[in-house]
């Protein structure tokens, strides 16, 4: 079929297509298998095997022996049950300004009437701990009633230091709950809840986990299941306890997403399969590389401090003359393959490369090439050669299937 335009584009492109934005990711085939096996009935012996099951794994991925509820929702369904079943109408809570996500979940805080003060940040750092140490501090009355932090800030690509806000939050003595935000770090960033000392971890399906959009978790402590029996702000859909009760027997209140279930059993077997720690560092490992890469091309890194640097993505800064979402669409057209764009005040400024979920060397090396010759397509000038600097880290940092090799 004659194609469109100068670039004349065919109606189909050949070959796969490349999903690399940070969240949904590629869903490995066996996952896609296990969700494609039939629905069965939810009320049934076989769905409560299956759940139970589930509902015990699925602990070990957020590192907590307390339950972890499921929702047939997208991740913001998730931020909105941690905080109608903790919080009453007026309380304060304390958020910290890492970026978009953060900013969305202080506006859900605030419709549902709560009263969000937000440390102010620059979108390049996550939340600072003595920041956060500091403000409870002079919170003498305890009007603050939780701190809520978003892990890996998905428009950026910085990591929030959780173990050390943990402990700034110890230090100033303070009992607000903790809450924390693992969507786009589940799966893919170590994460603790139990030795984190986390009463709320909010995630979600599509990014670390492998699998589509569809699930949002709570992992929930002991203090914020005691905190919800008196917490009033209004929940029916999102109410821990019905959830939790129906659990017991490996039943839901309503009709759980079944076959995504199917399918977290395979992506919880999986990242076993490979082991949670390789997991980790060979999402370090593509991070470090896709920097590598960017120094060598000449561009900005959004995340300021190299002790926050994400595993998940990549954040880059577009120079001045050029918009970032015009590469974008150049290399979505050229190469099939999709980048994150940026999000509210990063709009059109930065472009971010997902390296999180069912990802390989070779995956990267493709990603790293399509973006390489989208911005010299695009008249970008580059410093040097990323690939070949990624190319070049990847090989000497060889990770072996059970481990890493060395150099
Ligand atoms: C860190 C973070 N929090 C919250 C959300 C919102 O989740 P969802 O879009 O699944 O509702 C996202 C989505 O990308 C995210 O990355």
């Amino acid at each position: 079929m004659q194609g469109t335009g100068a670039m004349n584009v065919p109606a189909r492109q050949p070959g796969r297509h490349f999903l690399q934005i940070p969240g949904p990711t590629n869903v490995p085939d066996r996952v896609l298998g296990a969700i494609a096996l039939p629905t069965i009935d939810h009320r049934g012996p076989a769905f409560a095997a299956l759940a139970s099951e589930v509902l015990s794994q699925i602990r070990t991925i957020f590192k907590t022996g307390q339950p972890v509820i499921i929702y047939p929702s997208s991740g913001t369904g998730a931020w909105e049950a941690a905080l109608v079943n903790t919080l009453s109408p007026g309380d304060r809570v304390l958020m910290a300004e890492t970026g978009h996500f953060a900013m969305l979940w202080r506006e859900m805080a605030e419709r549902l009437g709560v009263q969000p003060e937000v440390i102010p940040g620059d979108w390049r750092h996550g939340a600072d701990p003595a920041a956060i140490e500091a403000r409870l501090a002079e919170d003498r009355g305890h009007s603050i009633k939780a701190v809520c932090v978003v892990h890996n800030e998905t428009s950026t690509g910085a990591v929030s230091r959780i173990e050390e806000i943990r402990r700034a939050i110890d230090r100033a003595g303070h009992p607000a709950l903790f809450m924390v935000d693992t969507i786009s770090s589940l799966a893919s960033i170590d994460y603790r809840h139990d030795e984190w000392g986390v009463d709320v971890t909010v995630g979600g399906s599509q990014k670390g986990l492998m699998l589509p959009p569809g699930l949002g978790f709570n992992a929930v402590s002991p203090k914020a299941l005691a905190a919800s029996e008196s917490a009033r702000l209004p929940r029916s859909f999102w109410d821990w306890q019905a959830m939790l009760a129906a659990n017991t027997k490996g039943f839901f209140p309503y009709t759980p997403a079944s076959n995504l279930i199917h399918g977290l059993r395979e992506a919880i077997a999986m990242l076993h399969e490979e082991g949670l720690d390789n997991v980790f560092a060979r999402h370090a490992r593509h991070g470090e590389a896709t920097r590598q890469a960017a120094r060598a091309w000449g561009l900005e890194i959004q995340c300021a401090d190299p002790r926050e640097y994400s595993g998940s993505l990549t954040a880059l800064v577009m120079p001045d003359s050029h918009s970032a979402d015009g590469v974008r669409a150049h290399i979505l057209r050229r190469f099939n393959l999709s980048l994150g764009n940026g999000l509210s005040k990063l709009n059109d400024r930065v472009f971010r490369i997902g390296h999180l979920g069912d990802f390989s060397d070779v995956m990267l090396a493709g990603t790293l090439s399509g973006v390489e010759m989208g911005l010299r397509e695009r008249g970008v000038a580059l410093a040097g050669s990323g690939v070949a600097a990624a190319l070049d880290y990847l090989s000497r940092t060889n990770l072996r299937p059970n481990g890493p090799a060395g150099s």
